[in-house]
């Protein structure tokens, strides 16, 4: 017996992280007729997200606090209280962390369940009535079948009182980029819905029918859902490995991966977009959603399908690596006690997330080699870089820094910086591992002079102006460029 339902009046989403805080936010903001609720284990996230400084919130997005000061209070609200929310809920969402196993069956590849599975179990006992359980965090394919049947265990009234409970689950996955979160969910290319119950899924599209063009709503079966976001995610990651591997190709013959690029966008069946080359892909889900799918084809027997995947994944880490290696060479060999500015840690700009972050591995690399790196990233915290790099900053040296014999025989140390200058005070190399805009924007002829001489500049984001780098007599090297 379920209750039919085609106007969903209460959501819970549990998770509030980078994809469930925002994509809550904007589902509250266009629908205010339904009641959301994102709750968490977390207090102090839960707390942040509540806080009145609209700065403070646990998650930086452009965009976001706008959106949150719309809704907060009025009919979106933050909470721990997991069991009570659940048990009012029509719909639950599932946001939750699912990060690569690190031991075990699949270790380093197979995506860690156990969040999802506890969620599954908590949904199971507080829920009441019927309920629409929709995963939005990215899983494996099948995932659906074990919150399935977690949620069918507790279907069966454990007496004549109990009122049966009813479960429907939907897979609707999260296309949503970091740092254009807002425009992403406000506008998005298309909404997926994968499921068996009509009924569920037309409540579902719904709520994103209130500002989403009903042909952008895609309909399919769950399997296909879970699928679909693990394939996007690795063709986009494709194409960055494909133009990072170029660039290398680009550097020793001569060729320009910036016109190379432009070149083969235009074939509008290429497109411009995800052609930039840089250090490699980071953030929380390429990498994680390869190693996913690489999996899935190993336990499927589709070893060969499971190796071009799996290069994906080599290519970026190779990237990563080659970038410190050159680093090193350019420096005469040796960065041994050698300052260097690292700008930028996020794994993009816009955000200040730094999950797979480019600059953690190549931070980590030059660390090893000895150098001594003065970070700055607008966005990015001390606390994080050093969670990052599993290293305290040091910060005695920080406070004297500022010239290369001060540093005298330390090495394998880092400090942040406050800002741009400050960080390229003494320093034998600026390297930009973030396209923050601010970069883009240098004022070139203040900061040579700062540096020891002959100073280089590494930009493996492509977003100084070359000319007036170069006219400061800095040395410049940038990804892809074989003219230099
Ligand atoms: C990605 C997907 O875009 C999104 O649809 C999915 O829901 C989650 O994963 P995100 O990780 O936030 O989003 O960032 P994205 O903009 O895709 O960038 C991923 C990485 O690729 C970043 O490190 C970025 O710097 C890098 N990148 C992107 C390039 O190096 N070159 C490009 O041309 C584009
Ligand atoms: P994502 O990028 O997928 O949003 P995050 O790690 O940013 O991932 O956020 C996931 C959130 O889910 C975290 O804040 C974590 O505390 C929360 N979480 C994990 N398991 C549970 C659970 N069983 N109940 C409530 N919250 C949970």
């Amino acid at each position: 017996m379920t209750k039919p339902l085609t106007k969903i009046r209460n959501i819970c989403c549990i998770g509030a992280g980078y994809v469930g805080g925002p994509t809550m936010a904007v589902i509250a903001d266009r629908c205010p007729f339904i009641k959301v609720t994102v709750v968490d284990l977390n207090e102090k996230r839960i707390a942040a997200w509540n806080s009145k400084d609209l700065s403070q919130l646990p998650v930086y997005e452009p965009g976001l606090d706008a959106v949150v000061k719309r809704a907060r209070g009025r009919n979106l609200h933050f909470s721990t209280e997991v069991d009570l929310t659940i048990s009012q809920a029509d719909m639950v969402f599932i946001s939750v962390n699912t990060p690569t196993k690190t031991k075990g069956l699949g270790s380093g590849q197979a995506s860690d369940l156990r969040w999802v599975e506890a969620c599954a179990r908590q949904v199971a006992n507080s829920a009441e009535g019927h309920t629409i359980v929709v995963e939005k965090s990215t899983l494996p394919v099948r995932t659906a079948e074990t919150v399935q049947s977690i949620l069918q265990a507790s279907q069966e009234p454990k007496d004549e009182q109990t009122k049966q409970k009813t479960f429907v689950v939907l897979s609707n996955p999260e296309f949503l980029a970091e740092g254009t979160a807002i425009s992403d969910l406000e506008s998005p290319d298309r909404v997926l819905i994968g499921g068996e119950d009509s009924e569920a899924i037309e409540a579902l599209a719904g709520i994103y029918k209130e500002w989403v063009p009903a042909e952008k709503i895609l309909r399919t079966n769950l399997w296909s859902s879970e699928l679909s976001k693990l394939t996007a995610n690795a063709f986009l990651a494709q194409r960055i490995s494909s133009i990072n591997s170029v660039a290398s190709l680009c550097e020793v013959t001569g060729a320009d991966v910036k016109e190379v690029a432009k070149a083969i966008g235009a074939d509008s069946r290429i497109g411009t977009k995800f052609l930039n080359a840089g250090p490699g892909f980071g953030g929380s889900c390429f990498k994680k959603d390869i190693l996913n799918l690489v999996y899935l084809c190993r336990h499927f027997g589709l070893p060969e399908v499971a190796d071009y995947w799996q290069k994906v994944v080599t290519l970026n880490t190779w990237q990563q690596d080659r970038i410190a290696r050159l680093v090193v060479k350019k420096l005469f060999g040796t960065v041994t006690s050698k300052k260097i500015a690292l700008l930028g840690f996020a794994f993009k700009a816009d955000t200040n997330d730094t999950r797979e972050a480019p600059a953690i591995r190549i931070a980590k690399d030059l660390l090893e080699e000895g150098a001594c790196l003065a970070i700055y990233d607008p966005k990015v915290d001390a606390k994080q870089i050093e969670t990052d790099l599993t290293l305290p900053p040091n910060y005695v040296l920080a406070d004297k820094s500022s010239s290369p014999k001060e540093i005298n025989n330390a090495e394998g140390i880092w400090w942040p910086s406050q800002n741009v200058k400050e960080a390229a005070l003494g320093a034998d190399a600026i390297l930009i591992l973030t396209e923050w805009d601010e970069f883009q924007y240098l004022n070139w002829k203040e900061i040579a002079p700062l540096m020891r001489q002959p100073a280089w500049v590494f930009d493996t984001r492509s977003v100084v102006n070359a000319n007036a780098v170069k006219s400061t007599g800095l040395r410049l090297w940038r990804v892809g460029d074989g003219a230099q």
